[in-house]
């Protein structure tokens, strides 16, 4: 089906609790899912691996993980691409976790991509993070010769109102030209509690709103690859 990196340079945005939570609602969904961890902290790969062993007694490793999604522990630009690559063959969905830094792996997992999702927070200083990593994806498709998509998801907004910064955000887009997409994913406790259980909303309480926010999230996510395979096809 696709590959799906979370990345921008901005670190703290919500990249990883982005993944993990889509990694959820895909597996619900049935689709098989790995995993690419390439962020040197290991969250997402923690999140898969939950009470089975540590990502850092493994070191570079493909292993199955909890919920059915495989993991790839501790990917570098060395390996990057091969698990990706090698993952997609095997799987509908495979997710990649990247640092919040612009290098060598980003560059290279964009290469493989059929979508980059960047998080940005209602705040200036992220929106100065989404344009570095923009940059990034567009080396990528020059080098490459792709069509990879890429779309800013307002991350962590107050799910009880429109806040200003909201709006300031994405009107910033809007005026570069740069797509977002209309799902934000929302500020919620329930996100934060799963990362000590290593579940999800979508998988323990799916009839809660923090699940109903990623359902609508991957539905549109879904909605754009499909969009997107039909226009290639054509
Ligand atoms: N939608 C959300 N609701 C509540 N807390 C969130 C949400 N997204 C992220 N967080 C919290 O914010 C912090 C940073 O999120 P994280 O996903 O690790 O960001 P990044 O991977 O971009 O560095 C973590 O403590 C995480 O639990
Ligand atoms: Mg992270």
């Amino acid at each position: 089906m696709a590959t799906i990196c979370t990345a921008t340079t901005k670190g703290g945005t919500g990249k990883t609790t982005i993944l993990v939570n889509l990694a959820a609602e895909l597996r619900r969904n049935g689709y098989t899912v790995a995993v690419v961890d390439a962020d040197p902290q290991q969250h997402a790969a923690r999140w898969v691996l939950h009470g089975l062993s540590r990502p850092r007694d493994l070191g570079a490793a493909v292993v199955e993980g909890r919920h059915g999604i495989t993991v790839a522990t501790n990917a570098t630009d060395r390996d990057i691409m091969d698990r990706i690559i090698e993952l997609a063959g095997r799987h509908d969905a495979v997710l990649v976790d990247l640092q919040g830094s612009a290098n060598q792996a980003m560059l290279m997992a964009f290469g493989v991509a059929d979508l980059v999702l960047i998080p940005v927070q209602p705040s200036e200083y992220d929106i100065d993070g989404a344009v570095t990593t923009l940059r990034s994806v567009k080396a990528a498709r020059e080098m490459t010769r792709r069509d990879i998509l890429a779309r800013v998801v307002l991350s962590r907004t107050s799910p009880s109102f429109a806040t200003r910064a909201a709006k300031e955000t994405r009107q910033a887009f809007d005026r570069a030209g740069v797509p977002l997409l209309a799902v934000e994913f929302l500020d919620r406790v329930a996100f934060k509690e799963a990362t000590f259980t290593g579940s999800a909303p979508s998988l323990d309480q799916p009839n809660s709103p923090a699940a109903k926010n990623v359902a609508a999230l991957a539905a549109e996510i879904l909605g754009l690859l499909a969009a997107q395979a039909d226009a290639s096809a054509a």
